[in-house]
Order: structure tokens, then C-alpha cells, then sequence
């Protein structure tokens, strides 16, 4: 949610806003703008729009030579989508323009502290509190740094923002907590954005902001500061660019692009975690989960499902796990256990909801391990270790690769920790399957969206991990179709989702699992029975004449590896049959940034 960008130096500041704004509107927003230092009259250009980035572009279309400017792409939490709150936002006086990204949790108090001193505010974002705070401070002439430490200490919540100051061309401000935001230095110029996705087209040497930190940015140089203005070290490291292309690759989006990549990332993360004949994880966090007697899961969404099976596994393996969705983890939180050790989930590694339980974690003493797509994310950098699985950049917003990548990795986890599976040889069975899913299934797959695309409600029904495969395919197609859906365990039927079948009633099932396959076949007659219109997702092994998609053998325990891009392409063609944005959902957002 929201993005943030910002440069100085020799670039052309137009050029890079707008790029660095379109290259992160995955991330979700409602609005934009840029501010830039125009070179010929030394004057600061806002310019804003509802809506796309496109529109933005359209406005801007002239040559403009400048070398100072921010942006940014709003996701509304005060105030609604307007001009006056659109970002860049300025200050009573305008000395102050900034970008923000967050939300500032004390800004009513801070505002009506700012009106009783006769300030007037433009919108109703928390984010112009800040501006006029900084413009209010800065008029005893202190030192920029000294008033942005300051303010820094009066604002509660979460905040990465840009700033720049009416009269000083040669700097950005930065100040930072909880809120991402990265640094790239360039050959005489310094850039900023909220990922590394903008940055690595102009410079691929990137350090990540830590929190509680106050940056001065200028064309040569990058200084980084604490809240008390002591100096920080910085590190820059140099990023993959294959590892954040943004290229579709010839794929008309995405998602498809991204559901196609699943073999190749299992593949991967085969290579990276079993190369050779050996596991490659962390001794150190081996030995943690090893000495420790309680697991504790924690996630959200899609990342909420893959944790549903990473808890299996660490339950097959004789260890008590459970699994929280992170929104309500954080206001009750449970601990259970002598030697709790916390796992955290998250594609993105910046979801805010995940923040909040880092820190409740933190309180309580917990040490965590971070399973994420992003090195250097926020979450990444605060937690004790991290899993990274390298899935390349998703940018669709419905999470396809890396839930498989998830699943994967914690497979090769927990085996690490406890060998009992012949791991590589069963990942090797799932990129079979995945492959043929991807060279000869997909038409069927087409087939069942088109007959399905003008639904009402779909439901989705398994057991064991059909059901947490159920889960996903049921969020999946919610998410980028809108058509109502749930995902059923085939024993619950009775006792109340039955209720729901009626004549015509789509119910997709999947019967992968030789424990639970002739009980789910007692539920498909059950559903038959009532009218519903049944597609079955089998196994050879397990399949019967007239099942709709029939793959080949694999081992249950990896049924979201091997067959999860089953549910992603159904989804895929509903939403694209269906005239949908799919890549870009309503009312959705990649990270989750915001609580
Ligand atoms: C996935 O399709 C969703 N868009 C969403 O549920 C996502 O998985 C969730 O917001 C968690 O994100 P994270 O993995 O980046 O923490
Ligand atoms: N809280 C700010 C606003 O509502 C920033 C939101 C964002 O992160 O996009 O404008």
C-alpha cells in the first residue's frame, strides 16, 4: 500500500517520479502525485490526480528539467481521496512539502495543537499534521535535523517520509519508522522508493532504512542518523536485478506469468536449501526450533494458508504448532509453551499487521523466524532469522508463486529438522505434476471458468490438505473474480454448509489424499444428491470416470505444491473472462502497510 518515491541529483527528477510511481502502483493506491524542483525557475511544481498513475503521466506531458522531486501513490486512512489530500502535502506556509507513507495514530492531538497556534490544514490527512509541524519548529530558525528529531519523538505510529524544504535544493529529509523505504546511490545522484522494484532500472546498489532513523540525502552523499542524531552505519548491497524484473516475459499479466513460474521457484528453492546431498538452513535456527516446545504461526491471507500446512508439518514431526491469523494475534496474543519459538509469514515482509505482532512478540521475549519474498523487508531485517524463497518479484496482487514457495520451504524445513520424507525426490514428483498442469491441463481448467465465470457462489470442499488447498483456491478466486465463495471441510457438510447446495450449486473438489478419498466421495454423492454441479480435482490413483481434472501421482503432504496452480489458473480465467482487472483487484493491495 502506498508508494514512495524521491530523487536528487543527475537524473531527470520527472522522468524517474513517474517511472518509480508506475513501477509500484502494484502495491495499491487511489491517488497520486508528484513534486519536483523546476531547474529554470528554481520554483516547486506539485502536481496531483485521482486515480492512475496514467493520468498523472498525461498531465506531465513536457519536457521538464529537474533534479529534486518526490512522489508518491496514495492509499487513503484519513481523509478521502481528494486533491487537497493527495501527496506531495505541504505545510500552512508551504516551507515544507513531504510524502508519507503510514499513519500517524496521536494526529488529532498534534493538529488541534497546531489550530490553537492558528494553523489551517488544506485536507484531512494525518500526513499535512507532520508538514505543519516541522514548518512550525523550523520557524526558530533550528537545524533541519535537530526540528526532524524532535518531531520524531512527538509522532506515535508508523511513518517513512520524504521531505523537502522550500529554499534548501540541495537536500531530501528523510524520517522513518515501520514504514519501508530504500536508498540507491547512484554515479552523482540518490534515489528513494518504498521497493527495490523502481530503484534497480537506475542503480542496483540499495540499503534498506532502518527504523527510527533520520536520513540527509543529497546528489553525493547519504548520511543516516538515530533519533538523537548520533551517526548510523549504512551498508549498501548490491540487488539481483533478475530477482526484481518486472518484465511480463511476454505473458499478458502477471498473474499467469507469476502461476507459470511455480516449477522453475521450487526448483530454486530446491537448489538453495538441499544443494547436493545436504539441507542448508541456519544451524543456529535449527537448534531453536529444536530446543523449542511450542510453535506459534503467524500470518495473514494467503500467507495465513501456507502456515496452515507448515503447522502439519511441524506437528508430524512431534511439535506443537499453531497458527494465528496476525490481526487477532496482536490484541491476544497467545504463548503457550515453556519454549515458544514464533514463525512468521509474509510475502512481502511489510504487512503491517505483521509489525504489530513483531513487536508484541518482542515484548514477551519470543524469538522469530521470518519466512518472506523480500530480503531487507522491514520484517525481514527485525526478525532473529529469516527464510528467504527467493520467488522473484510477485506483483499481482493475488499471491500465487510465493504461497507455493512457502509451502515449499517449510517441506524442506521441517525435514531438515526431522528426515522422514524423501523431500527431494517428492518435489521433484510435484514439478511433474506442476508441469503437467501447465502443458496439458490448462484447457480443461479454461473450460470449467468459462462455464463457471457468471456464478453466484463456487464452493470449494477437501480434507486434510485438500481443505488447506481449499482455503487458497476459495481466497484466490474471491479475490480477483468478486464471486462469493468458501472452502468446506467435506465432514462439515452436515452440520450445516449442506444447507447451501442447491440445484446447479458449482462445488469444486479436490480428492488427492488416499486417507480421505473415499469419504470425500461419499460427500460428492451426498452434494450430487442435492443438485450441486460437481468438478473433481483427483489423482490417477485416486480418480473415477467423469472427474474433471486428472493429474499424476504425488505425495499428499505437497498437495498445495503440486496442484495449487490448478486453483490459481481457474481463478485466473474467471477473472479474465469475466473482464476483470486481475492483476490489480478492487480494493486490494500488495502490501498490506496499514492496519
Ligand atoms: C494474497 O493473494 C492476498 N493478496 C493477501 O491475502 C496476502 O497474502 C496477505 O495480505 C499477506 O501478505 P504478505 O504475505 O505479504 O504478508
Ligand atoms: N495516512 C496517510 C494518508 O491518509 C498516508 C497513507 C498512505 O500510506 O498512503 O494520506
Amino acid at each position: 500500500m502506498c508508494g514512495i518515491v524521491g530523487c536528487i541529483g543527475k537524473v531527470n527528477a520527472k522522468d524517474y517520479l513517474l517511472y518509480g510511481l508506475e513501477t509500484l502502483d502494484y502495491r495499491g493506491y487511489d491517488s497520486a502525485g508528484i513534486a519536483y524542483l523546476d531547474s529554470s525557475k528554481l520554483e516547486l511544481e506539485i502536481v496531483k490526480t485521482i486515480g492512475p498513475v496514467k493520468a498523472l503521466i498525461e498531465k506531465l506531458n513536457k519536457p521538464v528539467e529537474s533534479h529534486l522531486g518526490i512522489g508518491h501513490t496514495r492509499w487513503a486512512t484519513h481523509g478521502v481521496p481528494s486533491i487537497p489530500n493527495a501527496h506531495p502535502v505541504q505545510s500552512m506556509n508551504k516551507k515544507v512539502t513531504l510524502v508519507h507513507n503510514g499513519v500517524i495514530e496521536n494526529f488529532q492531538e498534534l493538529k488541534d495543537s497546531l489550530i490553537a497556534k492558528g494553523y489551517s490544514f488544506n485536507g484531512q490527512t494525518d500526513s499535512e499534521v507532520i508538514a505543519s509541524l516541522i514548518e512550525d519548529k523550523l520557524k526558530a530558525n533550528l537545524d533541519v535535523l535537530y526540528v526532524l528529531s524532535e518531531i520524531m519523538k512527538m509522532l506515535h505510529g508508523s511513518f517513512a517520509c520524504s521531505i523537502i524544504i522550500n529554499g534548501d535544493n540541495d537536500h531530501i529529509y528523510v524520517i522513518k519508522r515501520s514504514s519501508p523505504l530504500l536508498v540507491a546511490k547512484g554515479k552523482g545522484f540518490h534515489l528513494l522508493a518504498s521497493d527495490a522494484l523502481p530503484l534497480i532500472k537506475y542503480a542496483n546498489e540499495v540499503f534498506d532504512l532502518p527504523d527510527d532513523t533520520i536520513s540527509l540525502v543529497e546528489k553525493d552523499s547519504f548520511r543516516l542518523f538515530d533519533v538523537n542524531l548520533q551517526p548510523l552505519q549504512i551498508k549498501f548491497t548490491q540487488r539481483d536485478p533478475s530477482l526484481i524484473s518486472r518484465d511480463l516475459n511476454g505473458y499478458p499479466h502477471y498473474m499467469i506469468k507469476e502461476i507459470e513460474e511455480i516449477e522453475s521457484v521450487v526448483r530454486r528453492l530446491m537448489v538453495s536449501y538441499h544443494p547436493e546431498d545436504k539441507f542448508l538452513f541456519d544451524e543456529k535456527l535449527l537448534k531453536t526450533i529444536n530446543d523449542s516446545d511450542n510453535i506459534i504461526f503467524i500470518a495473514c491471507g494467503t500467507s495465513y494458508h501456507a502456515s496452515l500446512i507448515g503447522a502439519r508439518y511441524f506437528r508430524h514431526i512431534g511439535k506443537n504448532a499453531s497458527v494465528f491469523i496476525a490481526s487477532e494475534w496482536a490484541f491476544y496474543p497467545q504463548i503457550m509453551g515453556k519454549k515458544p519459538f514464533v514463525i512468521m509469514l509474509s510475502q512481502s515482509g511489510e504487512t503491517a499487521d505483521l509489525i504489530h505482532c513483531l513487536k508484541v512478540a518482542r515484548e514477551h521475549d519470543l524469538r522469530m523466524l521470518l519466512v518472506t519474498n523480500v530480503q531487507g523487508s522491514s520484517l525481514e531485517r527485525a526478525a532473529d532469522f529469516s527464510i528467504i524463497l527467493n520467488a522473484g518479484s510477485e506483483i499481482s496482487v493475488a499471491s500465487t508463486k510465493a504461497y507455493a514457495a512457502q509451502v515449499t520451504a517449510l517441506a524442506l524445513l521441517t525435514n531438515a529438522l526431522d528426515n522422514r520424507h524423501n523431500i527431494i525426490r517428492d518435489l521433484n514428483e510435484c514439478c511433474a505434476v506442476i508441469s503437467e498442469v501447465r502443458t496439458s491441463s490448462k484447457p480443461k481448467i479454461e473450460a470449467m471458468a468459462e462455464k463457471l465465470k457468471n456464478s453466484r457462489d463456487i464452493y470449494f470442499l477437501g480434507r486434510g490438505y485438500d481443505y488447506d488447498l481449499s482455503l487458497e483456491a476459495s481466497l484466490k478466486l474471491k479475490e480477483i473474480s468478486y464471486i462469493h465463495s468458501e472452502a468446506i471441510p467435506g465432514g462439515e457438510l452436515k452440520h450445516g454448509p449442506i444447507a447451501l447446495i442447491d440445484t446447479g450449486t458449482p462445488v469444486i473438489v479436490f480428492v488427492t489424499d488416499d486417507v480421505t478419498a473415499s469419504s470425500m466421495r461419499n460427500n460428492i454423492q451426498e452434494i450430487k444428491a442435492r443438485g450441486a454441479e460437481v468438478f473433481v480435482v483427483s489423482t490417477e490413483k485416486l480418480s473415477l470416470p467423469g472427474d474433471t481434472i486428472v493429474v499424476r501421482d504425488y505425495r499428499r503432504y505437497l498437495s498445495s505444491v503440486a496442484i495449487s496452480s490448478i486453483a490459481f489458473y481457474f481463478a485466473y480465467y474467471v477473472s479474465l473472462k469475466k473482464g476483470l482487472n486481475v492483476d490489480k483487484p478492487r480494493n486490494l493491495a500488495k502490501a498490506v502497510t496499514v492496519e
